[in-house]
């Protein structure tokens, strides 16, 4: 087999980039070890920042996100006993976020890129890479018993934090920089209507909690836990009881409780790996870069670097140069710590640290009350929050 471009992945870097390359005339293959069902029914991010939204509606790919996604104005932040809003239509004025599940992302792809007659090979783990400088490119996996080979120009690493393709550089080669907090998110999915028509993160004395949703009818709430947390010490009525512990107070609305669809733990961590290029492999979203997902930005950033991505494989193909193929890991990495930097901050501020004393403690809600006094703070969150210009 042949393409101009070999994608390791079917998340949405991995499905976003084909669907980019198809609409520029450029050829592409995407190899996913999972099944399709597997990668559509797998829930994680439900933010989108306003320009990836504007972006798979221009490219054609959001008439469903357009019809069901959320469209929200403001996050309340919930600390003390006190309620702090971030009103980003009067702080970030003509930008919001919109809450639409990364799996309906993932299924929207999937169906633009089969309807466009696009290949995406499910079932198919890639264990072999060539291709990290001039060499010809080419990447190999087993399928149904057999072994494959894709030759290409490009091969993209959109293989997640876990995938192949990082791991196949040399270590000297490859800078990274990590933080791995002592804490995770216990996350469920319930059917029941959520509580608050805006999404509350709240720091409690017990810990950090979120009241997100995924529709009118489906709510997403996670809970701050231990890292190595055994799901089995978290039967549903302690999942509840904690979370009306959290999240609620006196005079606000009671989390709505519901049959739990779906139950999992989340590590925290930050990770850059740099550069995000190698010869003829390209390293995106997930693969290259990991945030916390408090600031939700990581489904954000994965598709900030394929934008980024796709016009350089567009100018290569239609000018024959490679100067934005150059640029890419460099353009892409000061969007993504900007990233780093707003996640961190949302994730101290709003996260117990055991291992803090009291001074940690009461810098913390010095900083909340800080930020309940500073229009001049909530604009810092709520750009941050809503999405960064393209060049900033
Ligand atoms: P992935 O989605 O991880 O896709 C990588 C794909 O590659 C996978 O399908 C995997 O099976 C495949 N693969 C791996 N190895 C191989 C191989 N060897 N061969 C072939 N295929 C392979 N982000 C936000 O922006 N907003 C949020 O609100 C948000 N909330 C989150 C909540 C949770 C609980 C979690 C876990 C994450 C959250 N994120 C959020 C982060 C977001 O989900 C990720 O950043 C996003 O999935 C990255 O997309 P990706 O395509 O780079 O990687
Ligand atoms: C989610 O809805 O899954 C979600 C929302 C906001 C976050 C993280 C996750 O910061």
């Amino acid at each position: 087999m042949r393409t101009q471009v070999a994608i390791i992945g079917a998340g949405p870097a991995g499905l976003l980039l084909s669907h980019l390359l198809h609409r520029a005339g450029i050829e592409s293959i995407v190899v996913e070890a999972k099944s399709r069902r597997y990668c559509e029914e797998r829930v994680r991010a439900g933010v989108l920042e306003q320009q990836a939204v504007d972006l798979l509606i221009e490219t054609g790919v959001g008439e469903r996100l357009r019809r069901e996604g959320l469209v929200h104005h403001g996050i309340k932040l919930r600390f003390a006993g006190r309620t702090l809003r971030i009103d980003f239509a009067r702080l970030t004025p003509g930008r919001a976020v919109t809450v639409y599940g990364q799996q309906e992302v993932v299924k929207d792809l999937i169906a633009a890129r089969l309807a466009a007659g696009g290949a995406i090979v499910f079932d198919a783990e890639v264990d072999a890479l060539c291709g990290h400088d001039d060499a010809p490119a080419s990447i190999g996996f087993m399928q149904r018993g057999e072994r494959r080979t894709i030759e290409c120009d490009f091969i993209a690493g959109c293989d997640g934090f876990h995938g192949v393709s990082r791991a196949t550089i040399a270590p000297g080669r490859l800078t990274l920089y990590e933080r791995v907090y002592p804490f995770a998110w216990l996350g469920i999915l319930a059917s029941a209507p959520p509580a608050s028509e805006e999404l509350i993160y709240a720091l409690h004395d017990d810990g950090f909690a979120l009241l997100s949703m995924r529709s009118p009818e489906i709510t997403r709430l996670y809970l701050q836990c231990a890292p190595d947390e055994d799901l089995a010490a978290w039967p549903d009525e302690r999942i509840w009881r904690e979370l009306h512990r959290r999240l609620e107070d006196v005079s606000g609305p009671r989390v709505v409780e519901g049959p739990i669809l779906q139950k999992g733990v989340t590590p925290m961590r930050s990770f850059v790996a740099e550069p995000m290029r190698f010869g003829r492999l390209f390293l995106a979203g997930d693969a290259a870069h990991i945030v916390p997902p408090t600031g939700a930005k990581g489904m954000n950033l994965a598709v900030a670097d394929i934008r980024v991505l796709a016009r350089a494989f567009e100018s290569f193909y239609r000018q024959g140069h490679g100067e934005s193929l150059d640029a890419y890991s460099a353009t892409c990495l000061r969007r993504v710590w900007k990233a780093q930097r707003f996640s961190w901050w949302m994730t101290s501020m709003l996260h117990r640290f055991d291992a803090d004393g009291a001074f940690d403690r009461r810098r913390q809600l010095a900083e909340l009350d800080y930020l309940s006094g500073s229009i001049a703070a909530q604009t810092a969150l709520a750009e941050n929050y809503v999405g960064l210009p393209l060049e900033a």
